[in-house]
């Protein structure tokens, strides 16, 4: 088996939040990091989903051309993620020409295959703009309530679901202007009626799925499939290579997915490499799909239903795992209103493992769960300080002074060593268990407790008394010690891996001792005596209640 994974492609419109990364692209990178350790091939695949409407005003609002702004948005968005540790194998662009071509040949497919067909539509044209509104960029009163900003989709005063010309007084909400008046075009249409039947006996044979991805799939299968549109009255996007639709380009959301495939295609053409085999008659990969809940419609039912329609073997997800929400205290993160932490600020806060290791740790899985900035500092220091860094520093520190920057000679092993040998074991089995179900909170607890099994043998061993009795028995717990740290490393990088690259140099470990498995860590003996270390800066930096204090005064909080 070879692994595919891929994380919702995040829309360009600016700088994601800490909600965004908890729920795609960060337990992605984790389960792929530690596919790869296992020795599994793996090819981790995102990118930028930057069509539609959302990335024309945002252009439109900076001045820049959309193209222009999209680029200098990638381009911003690949850093931040970088510098989080996100090991994509490829981070593509929709707006890329392998889109453009894939897009339309799907599209080909579904229409030779009759999945196709064209009608009229009424919609909100601005002849101030001289472009169509969709109906959320419709504004006027809400003849419900009559609150004076509702959209043409829904007022979000009293919540009333709306059709744009519902709106007393509408205006478009791109100018402000109220030169607005309704008028027809042609769209083309997926008949997703048609394909109901084959999506359903799809979903019912995925009996591995999370209960939030299946009952969302058959939340929307149960209410029935109506044929959906997928072009729109827009420059920008895939355009639509039919006669009649020169001045039309496909929906957002009909080319997103293929995003997934393109890139692979765009990672292929630069690497010189088959991706054609990642996708199309790909059995022997299994592929695993990361997302937020609001994206499961789409990749339980709309884009599984492209696939089918076009008669084509490419490859279908073999495993989606849906997130919840994490919400900022009581509310929802939201780029739109700048509420939460930005993924650009919160590497200001703090380093990206800090992050990685907290949001891991509360992965909102199986409901909601609550970023607060109380959480955020139990986390890193009670876990990640306390357990994990300090403990490190603690004893390559001591043996630095005491022993020297060496491994020391000296004693053998015995009946506590085997014991805490037998326990890592055991701990690590079941991380690995818990990393390869996803279970990405449950992993986190794993890896704490794995944490704590050295305080607690350090605690009953204290080499700092023993080295003042019997110095070969203090070298014994050292050594081990010194083990452990290396297995600490190894177990701990799939979720801190710049913490762990510093604590592998600092043990001076080898290329091939880096690709070590967890299990094959676990032995307590391998790191022998003579071997040089060197001793880190302190790892982990704990976050003081002043600190608490003045970010929530700076975020807001309760
Ligand atoms: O929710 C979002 O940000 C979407 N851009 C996700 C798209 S996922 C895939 F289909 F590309
Ligand atoms: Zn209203």
């Amino acid at each position: 088996m070879r692994y595919l994974i891929t994380s919702a492609l995040p829309y360009i419109n600016g700088i994601k939040h800490l909600g965004n990364l908890v729920g795609s692209m960060l337990p992605a990178d984790v389960y792929a990091r530690f596919l790869r350790q296992e020795g599994e091939e793996v090819l981790y695949i995102c990118g930028t989903d930057e069509h539609g409407t959302p990335a024309e005003i945002a252009a439109l609002e900076e001045g820049l051309d959309v193209a222009e702004f999209c680029t200098r948005q990638y381009q911003r968005q690949a850093e931040v993620y970088e510098k989080f540790g996100l090991s994509f194998d490829y981070f593509g662009r929709t707006s890329s020409p392998e889109q453009r071509e894939l897009t339309q040949d799907f599209y080909r497919s579904l229409d030779e295959h009759g999945f196709i067909e064209e009608r009229e539509i009424s919609q909100v044209y601005s002849v101030t703009d001289e472009r169509f509104l969709p109906d959320r960029y419709v504004e006027g009163t809400c003849p419900n309530c009559g609150y004076e900003k509702a959209r043409g989709d829904q007022c979000e005063n009293c919540t009333k679901m709306l059709n744009p010309t519902d709106l007393i007084n509408p205006r478009s909400a791109v100018s402000g202007s109220t030169d607005v008046e309704i008028r027809t075009s042609r769209h083309l249409f997926l008949r997703l009626d048609q394909l109901s039947g084959e999506v359903r006996e799809w979903v019912d044979a995925q009996t591995n799925w999370p209960n939030l991805t299946k009952s969302i799939a058959y939340k929307w299968l149960d209410e029935g499939l109506q044929s959906r549109g997928i072009t729109r009255d827009l420059k920008w996007g895939v355009p639509v290579p039919k006669a009649g639709f020169e001045d039309k380009v496909f929906y957002v959301w009909f080319d997103a997915p293929i995003g997934y495939v393109s890139a692979t295609k765009a990672w292929g053409e630069q690497e010189g490499k088959d991706w054609k085999s990642w996708w199309y008659n790909a059995d022997d990969v299994h592929y695993t799909q990361f997302m937020a809940k609001d994206n499961l419609p789409f990749h339980t039912i709309m884009w599984p239903a492209t696939i089918l329609g076009t008669r084509e073997p490419w490859k279908m997800a073999d495993y989606i795992k849906g997130f919840n929400w994490l919400n900022y205290y009581g509310g929802k993160f939201s780029t739109s209103s700048k509420r939460g932490v930005f993924l650009d600020q919160a590497l200001e806060i703090a380093p990206p493992d800090y992050w990685r290791y907290m949001l891991m740790a509360s992965a909102p899985e199986s409901s909601d769960s609550a970023f607060t900035w109380e959480q955020f500092q139990t986390k890193v220091n009670k876990e990640l300080a306390d357990n994990f860094g300090n403990f490190i520093n603690r004893i390559l520190k001591f043996t630095a002074s005491r022993f020297g920057t060496e491994l020391p000679a000296g004693g053998e092993p015995g009946e506590a060593e085997a014991e805490l040998e037998a326990r890592c074991k055991e701990f690590v089995e079941e991380l690995r268990s818990h990393l390869k179900n996803m279970e990405f909170r449950k992993a986190t607890e794993t890896l704490n407790a794995l944490w704590s099994a050295g305080n607690q043998y350090i605690d009953v061993r204290a080499p700092w008394t023993l080295f003042k009795q019997d110095k070969d028995e203090a070298a014994v717990v050292i050594r081990t010690c010194i083990n452990l740290i290396r297995l600490y490393s190894v177990a701990s990088a799939p979720f801190i891996p710049t913490t762990v690259e510093t604590l592998f140099d600092a043990l001076k470990l080898t290329e091939e001792e880096r690709r070590s498995t967890m299990t094959d860590a676990t032995d307590l003996t391998i790191l022998k005596a003579g071997r040089a270390f060197d001793v880190p800066p302190v790892l982990i930096q704990k976050i003081d209640d002043d600190r608490v204090a003045e970010l929530k005064a700076q975020y807001g909080g309760d």
